[in-house]
């Protein structure tokens, strides 16, 4: 039974504090429930901050800690602001969970500058900004675990998502740079590179024109994925919320610079 116990610890994150950002909805929002659920203080931050709002409200109705921030990850400053903030509010930051982002559908031929700025800002600037921020507080508590989210497009590039996985590679490697400058200072820096999950992102291959899902579109968008893929599904954010919460916890003291690849083996990598 000890070994049961030890092993509760090692997933245990009582005691702790978590930002994430992206939590205002999709895979953001499951990982700060998770993260709640295994006993931390989550900081629900999103640049919708109702969005943001809810998700906290919806984990302090289930038992858990939580508070929610505006926050626009593309912001220069703005990251570090409120980690300042919630340091100063609760003694320390333990766990740092990149995940706000966002998708421009354009070939890399007719990518527009201003397009590719944008995703820039969010997807990579945006990410940069928030392990800055998280990493001077952690380098200095020494100790923490930051965890960025990719996506298997770095790995299995498509056609028409070539702005987005080139941020998606920058965050890949930003994390690896990250890792080796931070780890003799106990701070760990990890990658998650998740295939497709139904989420308001990926919604806009099966909305209709007046907004709704069309239940017929998705079948022949998510079906095809499904087949392919050898686990013969897509993915959940509950699959996604529980590899972060292996990265934010004990468990995985021993593992930095790491890409993670929850997709149900469509891309393999060693
Ligand atoms: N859904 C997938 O199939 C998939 C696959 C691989 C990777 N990802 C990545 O996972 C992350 C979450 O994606 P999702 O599918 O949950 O998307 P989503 O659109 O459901 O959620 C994204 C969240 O980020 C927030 N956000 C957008 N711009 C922001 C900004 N500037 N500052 C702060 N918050 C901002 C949105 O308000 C939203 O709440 C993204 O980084 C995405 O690239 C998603």
């Amino acid at each position: 039974m000890e070994t049961t116990q030890s092993v509760r610890d090692a997933f245990d994150l009582s005691g702790r504090v978590a930002l994430v950002t992206g939590a205002g909805g999709g895979i953001g929002r499951t990982t700060a429930e998770v993260l709640a659920a295994a006993g931390a203080t989550v900081v629900c931050a999103d640049v919708n901050a109702g969005a943001a709002a809810e998700t906290a409200r919806g984990i302090h109705e289930s038992g858990g800690s939580a508070e929610s921030a505006e926050l626009n990850v593309a912001e220069i400053g703005a990251a570090a602001t409120l980690t300042e903030d919630v340091v100063g509010r609760h003694g320390g930051l333990h766990v740092m969970c990149n995940i706000a982002g966002i998708m421009i559908d354009s070939s890399i031929i007719d990518l527009d500058p201003a397009e590719f700025d944008r995703i820039l800002s969010v997807n990579l600037k945006g990410v940069l900004y928030g392990c800055q921020a998280a990493g001077k507080v952690m380098v200095e508590q020494g100790a923490g675990s930051i965890i960025n989210m990719a996506s298997a497009a770095v790995l299995t590039p498509s056609p028409g998502i070539g702005p987005y996985a080139i941020c998606k590679a920058g965050v890949a490697q930003l994390t690896q740079s990250m890792a080796v400058e931070v780890g003799r200072r106990g701070v760990r820096v990890n990658t998650i590179a998740p295939g497709f999950i139904p989420t308001n992102m990926t919604a806009r291959y099966y909305t209709d024109p007046d907004g709704t899902i069309n239940e017929a579109t998705k079948a022949a968008v998510v079906d095809p994925m499904a087949k392919h893929a050898p686990l013969r599904r897509v993915g959940t954010t509950n699959d996604i919320g529980y590899c972060v919460l292996y990265l934010a916890s004990d468990a995985s003291s021993f593992v930095t610079g790491q890409l993670l690849s929850p997709n149900g083996g469509v891309a393999m990598h060693y």
